[in-house]
């Protein structure tokens, strides 16, 4: 119950699926976060529905203005920030032939360019107080996948960006750790949204495919990813950085 008590945490993405999952596991360990997302009716509504430490702002992550004004509000609100989750993201399955230079700019954008912006803005903030930032990559950022280019990119892009981070922070005597998760299959909107836009018969046979190659033989629940946001996100992990943690049931084993 008091893994994160008295840390204050920010949540990108979190109006739904594993950045909801993530600050529901934060909340329910202590912490006081703050949520934010493109869709402000959904956000608005979850935050409400998790209680009075939990508050909602709307935020693309993708402009840089928005992010000092967010960190201001997180300030305002609970005090200076701890934890920072890069969540946000989008994907597109659209092998390289077929995708266009402005979804493989929005996916680098949203995925990759927004973590920066998020991680150089927490660092300016959490300097000198430490903390921890928890980059949700993918094992899509270890792997490749035919019709994937774009979001590969991005989230292999994710993981080197993470570790050059934390080693920067490590050796600036800043106590801020950095490191990211590589969720595999989860049960969210993104993959059933994105097995939406393929035909019938296709999106059968891609998670067909999928599923055949999870030795667990099953997608994970988004609490199973938010468990290891909150290991990384705690001091429980206070000698983790610049590591991958890999949440995958096995598939990229
Ligand atoms: N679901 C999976 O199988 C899976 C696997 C590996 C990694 N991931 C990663 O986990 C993260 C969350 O994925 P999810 O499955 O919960 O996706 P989701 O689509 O269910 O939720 C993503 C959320 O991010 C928000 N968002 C999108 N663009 C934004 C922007 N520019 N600014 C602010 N918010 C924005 C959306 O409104 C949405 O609420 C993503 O980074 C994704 O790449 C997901």
């Amino acid at each position: 119950m008091d893994r994160m008590k008295g840390k204050v945490c920010l949540v990108t993405g979190a109006a739904r699926g594993l950045g909801l999952a993530a600050a529901e596991a934060l909340l329910a360990q202590g912490a006081s976060v703050m949520m934010t997302d493109l869709d402000a009716a959904t956000g608005e509504a979850e935050a409400a529905r998790l209680g009075r430490h939990a508050a909602f702002m709307p935020q693309d992550v993708t402009r840089e203005s928005q992010w000092a004004q967010v960190l201001d509000a997180v300030q305002e609100r609970f005090g200076g920030l701890d934890v920072l989750v890069n969540n946000a993201g989008i994907a597109h399955i659209l092998d390289v032939e077929n995708v266009s230079a402005d979804i493989w700019r929005r996916t680098l954008d949203v995925n990759l360019s927004a973590v920066f912006l998020g991680t150089q803005a927490a660092i300016a903030r959490m300097k000198g107080r430490g903390g921890s930032i928890v980059n949700i990559a993918s094992i899509e950022g270890l792997i490749g996948e035919a019709v994937l280019p774009s979001y590969n990119a991005s989230k292999g892009g994710v993981r080197l960006f993470t570790r050059s981070t934390a080693i920067h922070c490590a050796r600036s005597g800043y106590n801020i750790r950095v490191n990211s998760v590589c969720p595999g299959f989860a049960d969210t909107q993104m993959v059933s949204g994105a097995l939406a836009t393929l035909t019938p018969e296709a999106a059968q046979q891609f998670a067909e495919k999928t599923l055949a190659r999870i030795p667990m033989g099953r997608f994970a629940q988004p609490s199973e990813i938010a468990a290891a946001v909150l290991f990384l996100a705690s001091d429980e992990s206070s000698y983790v950085t610049g590591s991958d943690l890999v949440v995958d049931g096995g598939m990229t084993a």
